[in-house]
């Protein structure tokens, strides 16, 4: 059963009415939470706008609409105060407020609404390269991407994870020129090999890992060897059988050392694609670019302009073939386009990286609407993210000043957790081994997320493990606190009613009531933005909110048994929110902590 109305839709209903009952516009009865908390709750600015149009003082606007609201018999509001220069400072009445928590507490969604027509979308995001560890630079890909995936399916969208993988180019000509140097008796070099190739990789992954850096760093040195490495490449794209059979065991093994790293993370991909996937549909994608005249010789190379009148700064033309006829990265994000159009027609297409791949992705998104490779009301999007930093407000570094890996990050942090859950003395060793993975999964996510993404942000690691502030650690604990509250309640419990939650007895309760209320309206601009951010900072208010009621209010030692049931209820509610809050973020509670 869904809710019938959001509070705060129920909220803005009101003040439309009172408006028009007054003589004017509904439209101007849209209601806020307050910036001033100090003097209300909600506000309505309106009467501010409603007074150009009527040409009246904006002051007795908003007073005749609040007599209208105090004159209501069944109102939300408690009361309703005009204040100079034309605001309505509102304040709801606590019935109100607990009839909606109850319909709340019966929703298996807590009130959340569910798109009615959901859309289909492809969310593209990982993007590791083949035969290269994973690096810190791959975290906020993988993390954001996978807030957003989990945010738009509890929305009700149907989400389908890309991670396009990088596994084509140069960079696999560099591993196999130096697999062919190191071992050249292998089969997949001898063109007049029959057999069948074999089972086992001629490399570990921590081999594979040496061995791209090591090419890739000769390469730059010896020209022989780029040249080398440019061959192999083109033969592999002619998909010579040994090179091809080789490649194959370059990207298993690379790949199943990336599974392993992103189940740490919690992160899934239905979908393990890649720049090789769609190297076919290049040159009929091209040939067809070429035969509309969209794609022209320039100097050599083929591009398409994509300059428009109204760009504020130069957008050069996307360069879709290189002079030796190379495709290029924007060439097979184009044809991936094509491919995903083809396979699975989405509504729109999300991409999460990098920042500084803006201008690639705009190249990429003009391009393609340019010459129709996807329906014009397909949306395209890309969330660009800012770098880890870290303390020194520089590109996180490893203590040698070498790029710093995504394992040795978790591995840190986990590490770090453990030293902290160890000190609690009522938990035994292998479950403090697994509480601290949970909890620092939590620090890492939530310590990334919090950050919009659009933003750089230091990996300070003792702030983010910390139980106290706006961390990950800190969530948990409060859910940690509120379950133990509701087990100690349950063992002790005299009947087998569930309680119902009762009007606001506190201010610290009312406060708490009015978060949970929100929830939906949280879960809506959190969907809207595409930001797992909006999901932070409502669970952490939340959390707050959970804490000072806890702090204020003599729960399970009332005497009142309706009264306990009551708060207890509302206090399973408010948790339940907080569970569903770090699902959206990619992370779990435990137990205890
Ligand atoms: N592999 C790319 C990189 O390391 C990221 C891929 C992002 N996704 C995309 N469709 N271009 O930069």
């Amino acid at each position: 059963m869904a809710l019938e109305k959001e509070w705060l839709q129920l909220l803005t209903e009101e003040v439309e009415e009172a408006f028009q009952t007054a003589g004017y516009d509904r439209e101007y009865g849209r209601v806020v939470p307050s910036n001033r908390p100090d003097l209300c709750e909600y506000q309505c600015n309106g009467a501010m706008a409603a007074a150009k149009k009527y040409r009246k003082a904006p002051i007795a606007i908003a007073q005749e609409v609040a007599a209208v609201i105090e004159g209501r018999k069944d109102s939300c509001f408690g009361n309703a105060i005009a204040q100079a220069p034309g605001f309505l400072n509102l304040t709801v009445r606590e019935e109100k407020l607990s009839e909606c928590l109850r319909e709340m507490a019966e929703d298996e969604r807590c009130g959340a609404a569910k798109s009615k027509t959901p859309k289909k979308i492809v969310l593209d995001y990982g993007g590791p390269n083949v035969a290269k560890p994973l690096h810190v630079g791959h975290l906020r890909s993988a993390v954001i991407g996978e807030s957003i995936k989990r945010i738009l399916r509890y929305c009700g969208e149907e989400v389908i994870g890309d991670i396009h993988l990088g596994d084509w180019g140069l960079q696999m000509g560099l591993v196999i020129t130096e697999v062919r140097r190191r071992m050249p008796d292998l089969p997949y070099f001898d063109e007049a090999f029959e057999g069948t190739w074999p089972e086992e990789a001629p490399f570990t992954v921590s081999e594979l890992e040496e061995i791209y850096p090591f090419a890739s760093a000769r390469s730059k040195e010896d020209p022989e060897y780029y040249r080398e490495a440019m061959e192999y490449t083109h033969r592999l794209q002619n998909r010579e059988k040994g090179l091809f059979a080789l490649w194959q065991k370059i990207v298993e093994v690379s790949t199943k050392d990336m599974r392993r790293n992103y189940e740490r993370l919690h992160v899934s991909f239905e979908l393990w694609n890649g720049e090789s996937t769609v190297q076919d549909r290049i040159a009929p994608m091209v040939q067809e670019m070429k035969d509309k005249g969209l794609a022209v010789m320039s100097d050599g190379a083929l591009i398409v302009d994509v300059a428009e009148e109204s760009d504020a700064r130069t957008i050069p033309p996307c360069m879709i073939l290189k002079s030796d006829g190379a495709a290029l990265y924007t060439t097979t994000d184009l044809a991936t386009i094509v491919d995903r159009e083809e396979k699975i027609a989405p509504d729109e297409i999300i991409y999460v990286t990098d920042k500084r791949q803006e201008l690639h992705f705009t190249q990429v998104f003009r391009c393609a609407r340019k010459c129709g490779l996807l329906p014009e009301s397909t949306g395209l999007t890309h969330i660009g993210f800012g770098t880890v930093n870290g303390r020194n407000g520089l590109a996180l570094k490893t203590r040698e000043g070498g790029v710093m890996r995504l394992e040795t990050l978790i591995d840190d942090i986990d590490a770090a957790m453990l030293e902290k859950i160890r000190t609690n003395p009522e938990i035994p060793e292998d479950e403090a081994v697994q509480t601290a993975r949970q909890v620092a999964l939590a620090a890492l996510k939530y310590g990334d997320l919090s950050n919009q993404a659009s933003k750089d942000y230091i990996f300070d690691l003792d702030k983010f493990i910390s139980f106290e502030g706006d961390t990950g650690p800190y969530i948990l604990y409060t859910i940690v606190r509120m379950q133990s509250i509701l087990r100690k309640y349950e063992d002790g419990k005299k009947t087998g009613d569930e309680g119902r939650i009762l009007p606001a007895k506190s201010a610290e309760e009312k406060r708490l009531m009015l978060m949970v209320a929100s929830f939906p309206e949280a879960v809506r601009q959190a969907r809207s933005e595409l930001s797992p951010t909006r999901i932070c900072a409502y669970i952490y208010a939340l959390a707050n909110d959970c804490n000072s009621f806890y702090h204020t209010t003599k729960i399970l030692s009332e005497e009142d048994e309706t009264q306990k049931a009551g708060w207890i209820a509302l206090i399973r509610l408010a948790n339940r929110i907080l569970g569903t809050g770090i699902e959206l973020l990619g992370f779990t509670a435990p137990e205890r902590m």
